[in-house]
Parts: structure tokens; C-alpha cells; sequence
């Protein structure tokens, strides 16, 4: 079975949560793509060229203790602003998405760019202060500081001239600004096993 569900959003949605509990519930394979760029950052920020760090990126650049930080992030979206960088993660992302079995990827930009053929798309929201409090409660700190940390990354995510995040056109909205996250899990889950009988 061929089978994608595309799960975009911006930070603190409840994309990572929801798509660990869809790819559960339906037994496929995920990947969270926002890894990629936070490895891709981390590297440049140890003083790679972030081209290079994207071409030669290995699973053991994704599993450094350091890449969910406040400071991870805000290096993630810079470099994920860079065309070049993009494209050198593009084939993999795409192999992972249609494998035989189906997978759930999320990012920005795989309803949009990388999987706009996937079965289910969902786009996942909630209100910038909701998701920066959820954020706060994970890594702590100034509040006031991750909120803008928040709203920055949105901007540069929303602005950038290449695969901007937006949902796609046949995009499942779900804002989480109310609801618990077993009520965000279901409402996903309903639409995929939607698609799927
Ligand atoms: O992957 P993304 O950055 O979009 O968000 P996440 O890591 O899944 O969720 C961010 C935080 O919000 C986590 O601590 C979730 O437990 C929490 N969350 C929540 O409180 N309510 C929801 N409906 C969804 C997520
Ligand atoms: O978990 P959170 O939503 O805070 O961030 P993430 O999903 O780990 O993504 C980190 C950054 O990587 C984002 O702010 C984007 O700039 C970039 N990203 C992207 O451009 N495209 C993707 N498919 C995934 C992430």
C-alpha cells in the first residue's frame, strides 16, 4: 500500500504529536522533517557551508541530543530559507513518503512541495499565543521570549520565497487552539480512515 498523510503546520501546532499517534493508530512509517533542518542547522552552526551540510546530512545527524532547542529552531528556519538547501533534502523526503507500507510526514511544506499528491493533507493551527505557551511549558525560560521566538520563526516560514508554509488548496484544516490532544488525534484519525475505507 502506497499511502501518505501530508500533516503541515506551524511551530507548536500538535504536528509532531498528531502524527506520531496517526502513524500508531495505522501502523506507518513517520518522519518529522523539521529534524532535517534543525540537523542541517545545527551543523552550520558548527561552522559548515549549509549547502554541503544538507547534501551530506546522515541519520546520525538526527539523533544529537541538542536539536529541540529554542535556538535549534531559530537556526533550522534560517537555513531552510536557502533554495539549494531544500532541494538537497527533497528526494529523500519524497522516497520516505511514497515507501510501501505509507508514512506520515511533517513539516511545512509536504502537502505543498513534497507530497502533493498525498492521500490526506491536514494542516494543523492553533493562535501564536497558544503555541508559544505550549512551547514554554517544553523548554521553559522567558515566556515573552518564545513567544516572539514563535512569531519570528512564522514570519520567516510564511514569507520565504521558496516553499513557503500555507496550506495546500485541499488541505483538512484543524486548529488546536481549543481542543485537548486526544480530541486533535481523533479528529485526524477520523480523516484518515476516511481516505482509507
Ligand atoms: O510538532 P509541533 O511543533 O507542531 O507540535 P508538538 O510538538 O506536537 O506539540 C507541542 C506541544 O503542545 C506538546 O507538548 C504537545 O503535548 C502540546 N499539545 C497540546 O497541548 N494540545 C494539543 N492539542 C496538541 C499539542
Ligand atoms: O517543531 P516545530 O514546529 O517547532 O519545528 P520543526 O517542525 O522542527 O521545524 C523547524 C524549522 O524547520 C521550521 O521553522 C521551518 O523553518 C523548517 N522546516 C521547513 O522549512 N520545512 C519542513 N518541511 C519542516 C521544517
Amino acid at each position: 500500500m502506497i499511502f501518505t498523510v501530508a500533516i503541515d503546520g506551524p511551530a507548536a501546532a500538535g504536528k509532531g504529536t498528531i502524527s506520531r499517534a496517526v502513524a500508531e493508530r495505522f501502523g506507518l512509517a513517520h518522519l518529522d522533517t523539521g529534524l532535517l533542518y534543525r540537523a542541517v542547522g545545527a551543523r552550520v552552526d558548527e561552522g559548515m557551508e549549509p549547502v554541503a551540510a544538507a547534501r551530506t546530512l546522515t541519520a546520525g545527524d538526527l539523533s544529537r541530543g541538542d536539536l529541540r532547542t529554542l535556538a535549534a529552531g531559530q537556526a533550522a528556519s534560517k537555513v531552510a530559507a536557502i533554495p539549494e538547501v531544500r532541494l538537497a533534502l527533497v528526494d529523500f523526503q519524497r522516497r520516505f513518503a511514497r515507501r510501501k507500507g505509507g508514512a506520515v510526514l511533517d513539516g511545512r511544506d509536504i502537502g505543498t512541495v513534497i507530497c502533493p499528491e498525498a492521500e490526506v493533507k491536514l494542516f494543523v493551527t492553533a493562535a501564536p499565543e497558544v503555541r508559544a505557551h505550549r512551547r514554554w511549558l517544553e523548554v521553559g525560560g522567558d515566556a515573552a521570549k518564545v513567544l516572539a521566538e514563535v512569531r519570528e520563526r512564522d514570519a520567516r516560514d510564511m514569507n520565504r520565497t521558496d516553499a513557503p508554509l500555507r496550506p495546500a488548496d485541499d488541505a483538512i484544516m484543524i486548529d488546536t487552539s481549543t481542543l485537548s490532544i486526544d480530541e486533535a488525534v481523533e479528529r485526524a484519525c477520523a480523516a484518515v480512515a476516511h481516505r482509507l475505507t
